[in-house]
């Protein structure tokens, strides 16, 4: 890191020396001190006995980039603010895409999944005004509120026994004629279920409306060599989606404040257009800015996510790829020696990394208290695992036909040393 940081100051070894002028450095120490005194009242989200909800500690090769990089600070609003860094993060993006089967999309980096999302459905809503927005009754809450706030309907599908979308409900719903996009969720926030893409598409065909990938948790599973047929499926054909979201802060080693939406037709770039009196000045050449709907962006979060992919490329086969193959069987491991257990109902093996489980009990009230009192118990044993309500009907007869939601236990085994620590966090579960 000092080596890469001297590297970086001898670029600018003709500019007259002068003296930082930043205040206060002598407090410096003792404030850093403070942050980290205050930054231990915290989960301890970077050991494998953290293993509840969707956290996964950045690469070192991540937080020495992003730091490296802010020692420059680049904007990747315009070239002018972040050329080098405008440049890596269009390198980075189109390695993401190459993922995907995508060799010319526009895309780009945002602060997050949901900001992404937002830029689909503002996309999706520019192009077909005033028509429905729909996603599964498992998908991000985000496409509610984004559509709220784009003041686009929405209307929520049932899902089906695996949590995915009820395709059927969705063919029947789109005889109406008013849906503008169905988002498919490809690895579902609370239990990593997956959407039927194939049989979306081929709806596509007959009703024409707009296909967007919510991935921002699963894409990267597309590297992963142990997928079921039908989700390997569904992961082959994102390339004929619209538009595809996925965060590398999630399964792609990056701190936080870093997500990415990709339109495989790259002249939704004129819905974008807008002039700025104060930037794109220096160059000719696109300036990220005119295609995103958020101006400052960190140049920092591009170089973090460059390096990790010049360090770990996106290929199949490879060692980030293995990441996520082993996440998977770790989930896979999990959901087995559950189902083996008398005491856990597992209501459908994991297609991600993603388990959920609940006690056996005589009623949905009665497995619901348990599960609190499980996941409390297992933090007194510093293993930490989450929470999540799930349609009762998830679980066939297993409560005797009670209806409702049922409070359920969830781990995300998305680090890479969680396959070896399955003995010690079956053990704490007590
Ligand atoms: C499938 C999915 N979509 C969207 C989001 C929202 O992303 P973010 O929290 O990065 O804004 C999440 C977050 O967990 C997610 O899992």
């Amino acid at each position: 890191m000092v080596e890469a940081l001297r590297h970086l100051d001898a670029g600018f070894a003709k500019l007259p020396e002068f003296e930082s002028q930043a205040p206060a450095l002598d407090g410096v120490r003792p404030v850093l001190l403070e942050a980290a005194e205050r930054l231990r009242d915290n989960y301890p989200y970077f050991h494998p006995l953290y293993a509840g909800q969707m956290l996964k500690p950045p690469h070192p090769v991540a937080r020495a980039a992003y730091a490296l990089a802010t020692w420059i600070n680049p904007n990747n609003h315009a070239l002018d603010g972040g050329r080098a860094s405008s440049a890596m993060e269009k390198e980075a993006v189109a390695q993401l895409a190459a993922m995907f089967g995508w060799n010319d999309c526009l895309g780009h980096l945002t602060g997050g999944g949901t900001m992404a999302n937002l830029e689909a459905l503002w996309v999706a809503g520019r192009l077909q005004p005033g028509k429905t927005v729909v996603a599964s009754a498992g998908a991000h809450y985000t496409h509610q509120r984004i559509s709220g706030v784009l003041q686009l309907p929405f209307e929520a599908i049932s899902t089906n026994s695996t949590g995915g979308m009820d395709c059927e409900a969705l063919e029947q719903r789109a005889t109406k004629g008013d849906i503008g996009c169905v988002v498919a969720t490809l690895g579902s926030t609370g239990t990593g279920s997956i959407d039927d893409l194939p049989a979306i598409l081929q709806l596509r065909e007959k009703f024409g409306f707009r296909v967007h990938v919510d991935a921002a948790y699963g894409g990267y599973f597309t590297l992963a060599d142990n997928l079921t047929a039908s989700t390997r499926a569904a992961f082959d054909c994102i390339q004929q989606a619209d538009s595809v979201v996925i965060d590398p802060h999630k399964h792609g080693l990056q701190p936080y404040g870093c997500g990415c939406v990709m339109f495989r037709d790259q002249t939704v770039g004129r819905l974008y257009r807008h002039d700025s009196p104060y930037t794109y000045f220096s160059s000719k050449d696109l300036h990220l800015g005119e295609i995103s709907l958020e101006c400052s962006r960190p140049g920092a979060s591009a170089v973090a996510l460059w390096a990790t992919q010049r360090l770990l490329p996106l290929a199949p086969g490879g060692e980030f790829a293995k990441g996520l193959t082993s996440s998977r069987a770790a989930a896979l491991e999990l959901a087995q020696r559950l189902g083996q257990d008398p005491r856990w109902v597992v209501p459908f093996a994991p297609e991600l990394d993603i388990v959920v489980w609940a006690p056996r009990a005589d009623s949905v009230a009665a497995a619901s208290a348990m599960s609190q009192d499980y996941f409390d118990r297992a933090a007194s044993r510093d293993l930490h695992l989450a929470l999540t309500r799930l349609p009762a009907h998830y679980f066939g007869e297993s409560y005797h036909g009670d209806e409702g939601e049922i409070l359920c236990l969830r781990s995300v085994l998305m680090k890479p040393e969680h396959e070896r620590w399955l003995d010690e966090i079956v053990d704490r579960l007590g």
